[in-house]
């Protein structure tokens, strides 16, 4: 087999259907997000706004979890070379599992190196080891999640997304006796949907089973502590497994589970990619650990993000920008258009200075391409204003006003 061609083929059959990824090098700076520089393919230097990073509360760029990690790793050094098991747990491993147990008020909670990693190995080491159990699925769901189902091969059901009552008519199916596992996402990040999180509980009682909630996007931003969903939706005891991850909200890098200690130590004790992988650096955990701290003292800032949030809706109002209405913090402006989504987003960030990634197939269905916004908490009303007008101009066709009027915010501003 010519090995190099069929797979130069299969990269440009992705090409030739639009999905080929491009990076753009999104060089970040600490002091000026979220603005950040990137070269054009001329090797021009520019720098434009970032409004599609998922680093909510912008605790990347907190100068406290900065200084921790820095402290850490002149005493701890860098990598925590070894396994879990094999010399890579310290009390900075530690303390953090403890943090995250009682932030998701759980008995006990186990670190991984993403919370992709902890979706895979949490869904397949349950599907492998505990009989004919059957997993109940949001259409939705991540990758993540739908790569740990598939991984384990054990009999699915898949229902549309959100919907309780399809949900109960295939819980209706399956025999009472069989185990059974409804696994759903608290916030939808491609969608900015938020699940019916006490409705699932409710019927995971009613049909005796587990259940696993992916709260990646919730993590940080709601609840009075910053728990997520759960927290805010007075859930934490109803739900079993609670998925997150350490790096958007909370800025640093990781994921983790949180459940009962006897779910925690069956992970830890049988799930292969917790088991046979380098544990995380001891100061990126001290990091973490600050970062969760200050989140959960420091209301005003997530009062703030929330804030921002409701002045750019605002702004897009003002300015006939139609968005998608959720109650979360995802914004979604729909295209429907792979070809036009791409357009828009490459004539935004030469054109005015903004970064916005197109939404396109696989990652929401053909048909639903969109652009999706994040706000964070260090996006200032002159970024907002300067998105809208932003979009105004290219949605709406709008040559009225010169450009020149309104620059793209500069990074010394
Ligand atoms: C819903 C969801 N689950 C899991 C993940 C994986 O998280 P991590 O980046 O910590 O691996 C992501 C995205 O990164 C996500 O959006």
């Amino acid at each position: 087999m010519d090995y190099q061609s069929f797979l130069n083929q299969r990269l440009q059959e992705l090409k030739n259907g639009g999905a080929y990824r491009y990076f753009l090098e999104v060089n970040k700076s600490a002091q000026h997000f979220p603005n950040f520089y990137y070269d054009d393919e001329k090797g021009q230097p520019h720098s434009a706004v970032n409004w599609c990073s998922n680093d909510y509360l912008s605790m990347s760029t907190n100068e406290e979890v900065i200084s921790k990690l820095g402290f850490v790793t002149h005493r701890s050094g860098t990598g925590s070379g070894g396994t879990r098991n094999i010399s890579g747990t310290t009390n900075h491993h530690k303390e953090l599992e403890r943090t995250l147990a009682a932030w998701h008020k759980k008995e006990a909670a186990l670190l991984f190196n993403g919370a992709y990693q902890a979706n895979v190995t949490t869904l397949q080491t349950l599907g492998k080891n505990i009989p004919g159990l059957v997993f109940f699925s949001d259409e939705r769901n991540h990758a993540s999640i739908i790569e740990g189902i598939r991984g384990c091969k054990n009999e699915k059901k898949i229902f549309r997304h959100n919907d309780v009552e399809h949900l109960e008519e295939l819980l209706q199916t399956i025999p009472a006796d069989k185990p059974k596992l409804i696994v759903f996402e608290s916030v939808y990040s491609m969608n900015g949907t938020i699940s019916p999180v006490k409705a699932i509980a409710d019927l995971a009682k009613k049909y005796g089973a587990l259940t696993y909630i992916d709260e990646v996007h919730g993590v940080g931003l709601y609840g009075e502590s910053g728990a997520g969903i759960l927290e805010q939706e007075d859930q934490q005891n109803s739900i079993d497994i609670v998925n997150g991850t350490l790096s958007k909200a909370v800025g640093v890098f990781g994921g983790y589970i949180a459940a009962s200690a006897t779910i925690i130590d069956f992970i830890r004790s049988f799930g292969s990619g917790f088991i046979f992988t380098t544990s995380l650096p001891p100061a990126i955990c001290a990091a973490a650990n600050k970062s969760i701290q200050f989140i959960q003292q420091n209301h005003q800032l997530r009062k703030h993000f929330f804030e921002n949030l409701k002045q750019l809706r605002a702004a897009f109002s003002n300015n006939e920008i139609e968005f998608k209405q959720n109650n979360s913090h995802i914004t979604i402006i729909p295209i429907e258009d792979a070809t036009k989504c791409r357009q828009i987003a490459n004539h935004l960030l030469e054109k005015h200075g903004v970064y916005l990634q197109p939404i396109n197939y696989p990652t929401v269905p053909v048909g639903e391409e969109c652009l999706r916004i994040i706000v964070t908490a260090r996006h200032l009303p002159k970024h907002i204003n300067h998105l809208a007008y932003s979009l105004k101009k290219i949605l709406h066709g709008d040559n009225q006003t010169d450009w020149q009027e309104f620059p793209a915010v500069a990074v010394a501003d």
